[in-house]
């Protein structure tokens, strides 16, 4: 089977496309990546100034998982703009069957973004992103995020970018904004071809207790960074999930994908392609390998003859809170054979959420004597869920640590569907 894809125009092996950032800004990296398996690169940005500081990343680790999320106070490239639209002619002339984008951010001059078109487009690149989403440093002078968060400003300099581009233009969005489907009409009623997302998130990564310095830190200072890593998937793909429900134009999904799974989610909910920069960071270029196999075969253990076939089949189950169905019901069963007795259910249940697990503790066993890291031999104390009580929340079976132990069971209940809105239309609804 064929992964190939034709995002906006713009064709390429696979939807597996390298996200602007440090693992696409030399010629030597394109080449390697494009030589293990992606199926394009987003150059890092180019633009003005070329500056930066040290130190810039900083990581969110949980127990010995490492960067599940990750944060920086980088720029753009640091490298001459000359030298990088050097290296992507080259990179384009290698590959000419791959996708290389350029990703560009200048002042916002009409004749600037002209003449940064032109030249970019020199190089033989296969399309133009707009890096409107920068959240650090280059919003301070007008550009960045400080741009992509104004939406008539999106829409503005998209205009004057199609004024000057021959290839497709991709706008990218920034996330640090209340409602991000308005920069995607923004962006669609400038002309864009495509809109990606998402840019970092606003945030500070972390203090050091021991220094008190905040994290990452450039002489003891610190300043608000991007958030991204596997940490920011959930809000990308509610964002993308968003924007596919707004606009008509293609969406290049981003934030957080490590495994093909993350990008079916992302392909499922409207992109039409993913870009992937942490992941790589972390674990290198090879993880390509695992990203086109694993979707290949999902592709076709679901008869799906490509990415298109799957692409938005999810976007129309996603709906507003007030369409939801009131009269569904599931309820928490405990596989007795598998249950360790940990007991993480019931106290989860009874102190986070609705008190419908009753413990089984054995003889003379006081709950304050309950430690998650005891467990017994399979069946020996199982807790027993109080059905009729139990309000299908979940919890219970997010925190039990064996998989499949307990099953969240669909209970028919006879009433028919019935929706809050509804519910109101009828006039009986109550706050
Ligand atoms: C260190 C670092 C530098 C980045 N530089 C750029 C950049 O120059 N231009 C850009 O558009 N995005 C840049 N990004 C954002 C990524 O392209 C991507 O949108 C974001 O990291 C979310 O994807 P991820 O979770 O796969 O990392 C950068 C991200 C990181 C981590």
């Amino acid at each position: 089977m064929s992964l190939e894809i034709n995002f906006a125009g713009i064709r390429s092996p696979n939807p597996f496309w390298l996200a602007s950032g440090p693992p696409t800004n030399t010629l030597g990296q394109a080449v390697r990546a494009l030589e293990a398996g992606w199926g394009g690169v987003v150059w890092k940005t180019i633009g003005e100034p070329v500056v930066n500081t040290v130190s810039r990343y900083g990581g969110l680790d949980r127990g010995r998982e490492k960067l599940i999320g990750f944060n920086n106070i980088e720029l753009i490239s640091d490298r001459p703009a000359e030298v990088n639209l050097r290296e992507m002619a080259e990179a384009k002339r290698r590959f000419p069957r791959h996708a290389v984008i350029a990703s560009l951010m200048v002042e916002s001059r009409r004749e600037a973004w002209h003449e940064i078109v032109k030249r970019a487009e020199d190089t033989g690149c296969d399309g133009l992103e707009l890096n409107f989403g920068c959240p650090h440093g280059m919003s301070e002078r007008g550009m960045g995020a400080a741009v992509g968060q104004v939406p008539e400003y999106t829409e503005m300099i998209t205009a004057w970018v199609k004024e000057a581009a021959r290839t497709p233009v991709i706008v990218k969005l920034t996330p640090n904004i209340t409602d991000v489907a308005r920069l995607a009409e923004a962006a669609a009623r400038g002309g864009a071809d495509a809109i990606s997302l998402i840019n970092t998130i606003n945030s500070i990564i972390g203090v050091n207790l021991d220094t008190l310095e905040p994290l990452p830190t450039v002489g003891g200072l610190g300043t608000h960074g991007g958030y991204c890593g596997p940490a920011v998937k959930p809000i990308a793909l509610n964002m993308v999930a968003a924007c596919a429900q707004k606009v008509k134009i293609p969406i290049c999904g981003i934030g957080g994908i490590a495994t093909w799974r993350d990008a079916a989610e992302f392909i499922a909910l409207g992109a039409g392609t993913v870009q992937v920069c942490t992941a790589v960071m972390h674990y290198g270029f090879r993880i390509v390998e695992d990203l086109c196999d694993g979707l290949e075969q999902y592709l076709q253990r679901r008869g799906l003859a490509g990415v298109d076939q799957l692409r938005g089949v999810v976007t129309p189950r996603i709906t507003d809170w007030g369409h939801l169905d009131l009269n569904y019901k599931i309820v928490a069963r405990i596989d007795a054979r598998k249950c360790i007795g940990c007991h993480l259910c019931y106290i989860a249940c009874e102190d986070g959420a609705h008190q419908c697990i009753e413990p089984n503790l054995g003889p003379g066993m006081e709950r304050a004597q309950l430690h998650p890291r005891v467990s017994y031999p399979a069946g020996m104390r199982v807790p027993r869920v109080r059905e009729d009580e139990c309000v299908g929340c979940n919890l219970c079976a997010l925190v039990c640590p064996v998989e499949g132990c307990i099953e969240m069971a669909r209970v028919e209940n006879g009433l028919p569907f019935e929706s809050w809105s509804q519910r109101q239309a009828k006039g009986c609804g109550t706050s």
